[in-house]
């Protein structure tokens, strides 16, 4: 049997369930599940600032049990000799780069999945800004309201 190696780049910073479901999907559709996550400098490049060290990124992506295998990207370049290296069948990613990547199509299949809805790091990066913009005070009182009610329901 051939087997069909699917490779897809991305950040994967604060993972989430749009990031789960998107490896699982990309894990369906050959036999080898290649990732590579963006490292701190390349992202630095980019403008784009994580909030998870790309050590701590990494690991928590190849923990994943549809992820074969995890490599640094370090450059826009490497995925032309990254196809040629590991030998892949699918490039595959999500569709906010769509035809972003179709200059790959001469070295192998090119596939642009539908997003998750409703979820993705900006908004959560947004949701923790706007907590951690909440008055100290207030956050004590709703601790205090939220003690009061646990105790109501014991
Ligand atoms: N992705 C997805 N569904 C989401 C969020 C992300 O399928 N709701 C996919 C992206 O399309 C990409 C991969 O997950 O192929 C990694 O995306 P990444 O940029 O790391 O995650 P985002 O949540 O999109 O992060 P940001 O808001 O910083 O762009």
């Amino acid at each position: 049997m051939v087997m069909k190696t699917v490779i897809t780049y991305g950040t994967f910073d604060m993972f989430h369930v749009g990031h789960l479901n998107l490896l699982r999907r990309l894990s369906e559709m050959g036999d080898r599940l290649i990732v590579a996550v963006s490292t701190d400098e390349f992202n630095k490049g980019k403008g784009k600032k994580t909030l998870i060290p790309y050590d701590q990124r990494s690991q928590i992506v190849e923990s994943i049990k549809y992820v074969d295998m995890v490599v640094p990207e370090e450059s826009w370049e490497q995925k032309l000799t990254d196809v040629k290296k590991y030998n892949v069948d699918v490039f595959a990613i999500g569709e906010d780069w769509k035809g972003k990547f179709d200059f790959l199509e001469d070295l192998c299949e090119v596939v642009y999945l539908p997003r998750t809805k409703n979820i993705s790091t900006t908004d959560l990066k947004k949701s923790l800004k706007r907590f951690l913009s909440i008055p100290h005070e207030d956050l004590i009182q709703a601790f205090e309201v939220l003690e009061l009610l646990r105790r109501d329901l014991e």
